[in-house]
């Protein structure tokens, strides 16, 4: 056999015609010709063919329980937000979603209604509440709200070595009206790790690693999809060009700053500036 061009492409193809599901041929398949196909494109040589192996080892090899590359690698060349849209087509007056991150750890402390996730994190006081609602604007009572961010370095508690326990992550539940609230820090811009072969990338490309400011949110209730989201601080200077492509319009939320002394909410006056953010999270029926 002397295979070259579509020839050899083709033969890959029907390589995979014994797979074991439909579904593994279809990927396979159609996976082999883009890629030929982006090899043809840009002639690629045989040193940047070895360049891509040393990369992806790399990737892989500084990758561990804490920090995913293939992750930032997936963020970064916009595939997360693809598959997310494809995932979790928009539905009619439920809250949008956007990339999950490497950040999420199962098992997070719980906190009251009003409670405090910061746990000593640096940062300004936030106070973060709204309710969780479904499309017809009905309270979800008993919804689980998972949240996580970044303190005011930038850093999520998986981030620091030295922490003794879990800081700006925690879960709740609503009330009967569907209210979630919890204080937080006021989050700020952060870099994505750069250290490794995606920030090599993110540089060769004349790009920068920075996200916008964010909290992230998982929401689940029976009956209704999981919404994986996060809620933008709007006038962030990084809105129109977050590293990972995660921002829309939808998800931006005003935070506003109250003097120290002024009593908010649930029952606490802080002696600092503090603020506020107000967001409802809008679940999507599981029928649709
Ligand atoms: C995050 O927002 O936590 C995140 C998302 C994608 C890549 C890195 C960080
Ligand atoms: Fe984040």
């Amino acid at each position: 056999m002397d295979l070259h061009g579509e020839d050899l492409t083709d033969a890959v193809v029907a390589s995979f015609d014994g797979s074991l599901e439909p579904r593994t041929k279809e990927v396979m398949s159609a996976l082999v010709r883009h890629l030929h196909a982006f090899a043809r494109e840009v002639h690629l040589t045989e040193d940047e063919y070895f360049l891509a192996i040393d990369f992806l080892t790399r990737t892989g090899q500084i990758s561990n329980d804490k920090r995913q590359e293939f992750v930032l690698l997936a963020d970064t060349l916009g595939l997360s937000m693809l598959t997310v849209g494809l995932g979790n087509p928009a539905t009619e007056g439920a809250t949008e979603s956007t990339v999950f991150g490497p950040f999420f750890v199962e098992g997070s402390p719980e906190v009251e209604l009003g409670g405090d996730i910061a746990n000593g994190a640096p940062g300004h006081p936030c106070l973060v509440s709204g309710r969780v609602l479904n499309t017809k604007g009905e309270p979800i009572k008993d919804a689980l709200v998972e949240t996580w961010e970044a303190d005011e370095d930038g850093f999520y508690d998986v981030q620091k070595s030295e922490l003794g326990g879990p800081q700006n992550r925690a879960h709740l539940t609503t009330d009967a009206e569907g209210n979630y609230a919890f204080w937080a820090v006021k989050p700020v811009a952060y870099p994505i790790p750069d250290d490794g072969p995606v920030g090599e990338m993110l540089r060769a490309g004349g790009r920068g690693p920075m996200r916008p400011a964010h909290i992230h949110f998982m929401v689940t209730a029976p009956g209704y999809h999981r919404l994986i989201t996060h809620v933008f601080e709007q006038g962030d200077p990084y809105l129109g060009n977050d590293a990972v492509f995660g921002v829309k319009d939808s998800l931006v939320a005003e935070f506003s700053e109250h003097p120290a002394g002024s009593t908010a909410p649930y029952g606490k006056t802080p002696d600092v500036p503090y603020y506020s953010v107000t967001y409802d999270l809008v679940l999507a029926e599981e029928s649709r």
